[in-house]
């Protein structure tokens, strides 16, 4: 038996079918006694599904998954995001050992950006040891990937390894459930049948309010999006 390739697959005013037997979790931004975003804090495993299919419009009564409501609602899924490679839309912030680019249209607003000074001033101390793996963590910690850090001597860019996986983000602090989390270079397919560019770290929208679909625009924090859970 040939396994299904991994892909997730927007349907046009609909949900995401995801195929390819993709795990998929729940993790929460943890944060400090300063209130910072400092870490992922892992929540639940849901049992492991061949395909399944993920709510998008944010109206589901059986979060995470569709259950039809999306037709109910009415809900305009329309893609607008640009379908650029990431690099040219991203603005360039230079350091001695690494260069950082930073597309700000996929900001999930997840904050771990910000701790230390910011990974844009940080960067400016890139060959400092101390601050170099401080800085890495803030940008890897970045889950919509508009953060990406490159080697300055190979032109790489430096990422984290996930294994393709999906997560659930849940922000406590900001009382709203945040974006899907795409991890592992899972190829993101559109309604008209187009891939997107693929990435190791993709948000995608689940509240139905974003400006930049697929894709989260942190949207979710100004609608106060909670997931009801499927019981
Ligand atoms: S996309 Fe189907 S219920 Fe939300």
């Amino acid at each position: 038996m040939t396994e299904t390739a991994q892909s997730i697959t927007i349907v046009k005013n609909g949900p995401l079918i995801v195929r390819g037997s993709i795990p998929l979790s729940v993790q929460t931004i943890g944060v400090n006694d300063e209130g910072e975003a400092v870490k992922w804090i892992e929540g639940k495993q849901y049992p492991l599904q061949a395909v399944y299919s993920l709510c998008r419009c944010g109206q589901s009564k059986k979060h995470p998954f569709c259950d039809g409501s999306h037709a109910k609602c009415g809900f305009d899924g329309t893609e607008t995001a640009e379908r650029l490679p990431i690099v040219e839309l991203s603005k360039t912030y230079d350091g001695p050992d690494i260069y950082l680019t930073d597309a700000k249209c996929y900001c999930a607003l997840a904050r771990f950006c910000d701790p230390h000074g910011g990974v844009w001033n940080m960067v400016k101390l890139s060959d400092d040891p101390e601050i170099r793996p401080v800085l890495l963590q803030e940008v890897w910690d970045c889950p919509a990937g508009r953060l990406v850090a490159w080697d300055k001597k190979t032109g790489e860019a430096i990422e984290p390894k996930f294994e393709p996986s999906i997560v659930l983000i849940e922000d406590p602090q900001k009382h709203c459930s945040g974006p899907i989390w795409v991890r592992g270079g899972i190829p993101v397919i559109s309604a008209d049948g187009t891939p997107y560019e693929i990435r190791n770290r993709v948000t995608l929208c689940r509240c139905g309010a974003s400006h930049n679909k697929p894709f989260c625009d942190a949207r979710h924090l100004l609608t106060h999006f909670k997931a009801t859970e499927d019981k």
